[in-house]
This record gives structure tokens, C-alpha cells and sequence, in this order.
């Protein structure tokens, strides 16, 4: 199994030390979700959630890039866009404030991003893409790798999307992201990591499989199936910033892992909590509730004590009420 990973960039490459990667995601992967993450794994490479380059180039979200230089451990930055310029623009940008690589979002499937020709709609103009590719990697020293799908619609799968990725791939993308399911798919269905196999098989560049991988089964299965020089995690991080870690020591054959109990787990939603009112004021809470929701299940009075996190009006009310919960374990222990 792999347990490092080489991104050879035009300028400068990349080894890490780890093969398991956290997927880009939208309202979560924040600096406060990646601190946790990196707390269980710090060698993998973590990513920002997706941002706009165009309104990076305004001024908008500038501390979304600004704050990863003050992390530890690679973290890639990932753009969307479809202005070549824009985007070029932008990976400077990110490539000054310490990105470790440079991602470029060609597979998100919601409509705000893909009317506008980003995300997903790449796969619909190969041209544009290879063009995007090609400015990016002339403007940054730095690895520039390519999130996407397995095409667009289900008659893609095989032949259209393997032409996309070696034009992508000629056009100087370093490494690919490929989820195992198409843009019609959005999330349904399974993601199909034999396509991935096929695919990986006729690229040069490293191949990351993603889709579906919850837990180190399904990360061996799927790296089994792929033979893909890593794995991707999306929604198995939601509510388990250790999964990363998790899996990334299992895979190592490291035996001394500790995976939070369910104590530790109250403490980090608190920690959460308190995060994000720091950052957001009493919003924070609003913010906190997904978060909340997520990680508070698999122990006894979990679907009482969520329901309680959500209706909390203050987070000293949300506090108190996991506070309780805390001392509710400790006497039955
Ligand atoms: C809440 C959420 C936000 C996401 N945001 C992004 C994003 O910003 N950029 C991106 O490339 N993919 C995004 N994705 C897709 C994931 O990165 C990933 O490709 C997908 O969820 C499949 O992997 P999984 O089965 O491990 O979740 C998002 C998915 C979810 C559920």
C-alpha cells in the first residue's frame, strides 16, 4: 500500500509522507476543521475549501489563502474559475502565501459554480481547461494538480474523460483527483473505482482515487482496485477529523493510533464551538451546529443530546448541555 506520495512540479516537486489526502470541502474544511485534522495526521496533505479566483483577485478571501501559512504541514490551495487569467492570477497568489500545490476544481457539480463555466463545466470545454492548466503552471513554480470526475455523463465515462485528462496532463497538470462518479451522478450511485484503474493505467502523472472511502476497509479496498498512488476523503472527515489520520496510520502499520472516545469527542465539539464564536461571534454557534450534528453520534444519548445542540439559543447553553453529557459518561464509568 502506498504510504508516500511525489508530486513532480514544473519548478519545485513534492514527497509526503502520507498517501491519504482530505478533500476540499465547501463550509467545512475551514482553518478551524484543519487544525483538527492536522492534530491526528500531521503529514497529509489537507486542502482549503474551493475559492473563487476571480474574487481573490478583488479582494475577496484573501484570508482564506493568507491563513495557511500559518499551519503546519502541506496545505494545497484549490481554485475555481474559468478565466484563465484569473485563475493564473490567483495560484501567484497562493503560491506566495505558502500553498503547497495548487488545485484546480473541475469537477463540482453545484450549478452556482458550473453556469459560470467552472467546476464541472471544464469537463464540457476541454480547450478551456487545457488552456487553465497551462497558465497556471507557467505562472507558479509549485505543483498544479486537477480535481475532477469520470466524465460528464455516463457515455463519457471510458473514452471522453481519458482524452480530457492526457490533454490536461500534456498541458502540465502534476497529479490528478479523480472522483469515481460522473457530473450527472452528482452524488448518487456508487463512485466506480475500476474506471479509476482504467484511467490511472494510461497517465503518467500520480492518479488519487476518491469516493465512498469512510474507513480503512474501504481505503484499502479502493487503493487495492485502483492501484492509485492515493486516496481522497470527502464526507468521511464530516464530524471525524481523526479519519484521515486514522487511516493514514493504518496504512503505515501503525499500531499506536488513538482514536478519540467518545469524552474526547465532547471536548472537540466544545473546542468547536468556542473556535468559531472566537472567529465569528455568537454566528459561530450557527455555524458550529453541522459540525455538532456530525459528530455527535455512535454513543449512548447521542440523538437526544443533538437535538438538544441544535435548539441551544447561546453556546454557554450548548456547553452546558454537552458538559452534562460529560459527567453523565464519567458516573457510568
Ligand atoms: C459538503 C461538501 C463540500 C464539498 N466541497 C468541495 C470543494 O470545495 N471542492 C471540491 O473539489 N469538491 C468538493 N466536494 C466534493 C468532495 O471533495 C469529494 O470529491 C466528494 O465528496 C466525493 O468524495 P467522498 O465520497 O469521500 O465524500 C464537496 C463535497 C461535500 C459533501
Amino acid at each position: 500500500m502506498p504510504n508516500s506520495l511525489l508530486i513532480k512540479g514544473k519548478g519545485i516537486s513534492r514527497q509526503i509522507k502520507s498517501s491519504v489526502i482530505q478533500s476540499p470541502l465547501a463550509g467545512v474544511t475551514d482553518k478551524i476543521f484543519r487544525k483538527f485534522i492536522r492534530r491526528w495526521a500531521p503529514e497529509s496533505l489537507l486542502f482549503t475549501e474551493m475559492i473563487n479566483a476571480t474574487s481573490l483577485n478583488l479582494g475577496y478571501g484573501v484570508e482564506k489563502i493568507n491563513q495557511i501559512s500559518k499551519e503546519e504541514g502541506p496545505v494545497g490551495i484549490q481554485l475555481f474559475d474559468n478565466r484563465p487569467y484569473s485563475v493564473a492570477d490567483a495560484a501567484k497568489e497562493s503560491e506566495s502565501s505558502g500553498a503547497y500545490l495548487i488545485d484546480i476544481n473541475m469537477g463540482c457539480p453545484a450549478k452556482k459554480i458550473a453556469k459560470k463555466g467552472g467546476g464541472s463545466a471544464l469537463l464540457k470545454d476541454p480547450s478551456l481547461a487545457v488552456e487553465l492548466v497551462k497558465r497556471i503552471s507557467n505562472a507558479v513554480k509549485i505543483p498544479v494538480s486537477v480535481k475532477t470526475r469520470i466524465g460528464w455523463s455516463e457515455k463519457d465515462k471510458d473514452k471522453n474523460i481519458k482524452e480530457f485528462l492526457l490533454r490536461l496532463q500534456d498541458a502540465g497538470a502534476n497529479m490528478f483527483t479523480i472522483h469515481g462518479r460522473t457530473r450527472e451522478q452528482g452524488f448518487n450511485g456508487k463512485a466506480d473505482w475500476n474506471v479509476i484503474r482504467e484511467l490511472k493505467e494510461q497517465l503518467e502523472i500520480p492518479v488519487i482515487a476518491n469516493g465512498d472511502i469512510y474507513n480503512i476497509n474501504d481505503a484499502i479496498e479502493c487503493l487495492k482496485i485502483t492501484k492509485a498512488d492515493g486516496i481522497m476523503i470527502g464526507r468521511g472527515v464530516l464530524g471525524a477529523p481523526w479519519i484521515i489520520g486514522e487511516i493514514d496510520s493504518a496504512l503505515k502499520g501503525l499500531e499506536n493510533f488513538k482514536k478519540p472516545s467518545t469524552e474526547e469527542k465532547l471536548h472537540l465539539i466544545m473546542e468547536h464551538i468556542d473556535e468559531l464564536i472566537f472567529e465569528k461571534g455568537e454566528h459561530g454557534l450557527l455555524l458550529a451546529r453541522k459540525h455538532m450534528a456530525w459528530t455527535c453520534k455512535d454513543f449512548d444519548g447521542a440523538q437526544n443530546l443533538r437535538k438538544n445542540l441544535i435548539k441551544a439559543k447561546s453556546s454557554k447553553e450548548a456547553k452546558d448541555e454537552i458538559l452534562l453529557m460529560i459527567s453523565k459518561l464519567k458516573n457510568k464509568s
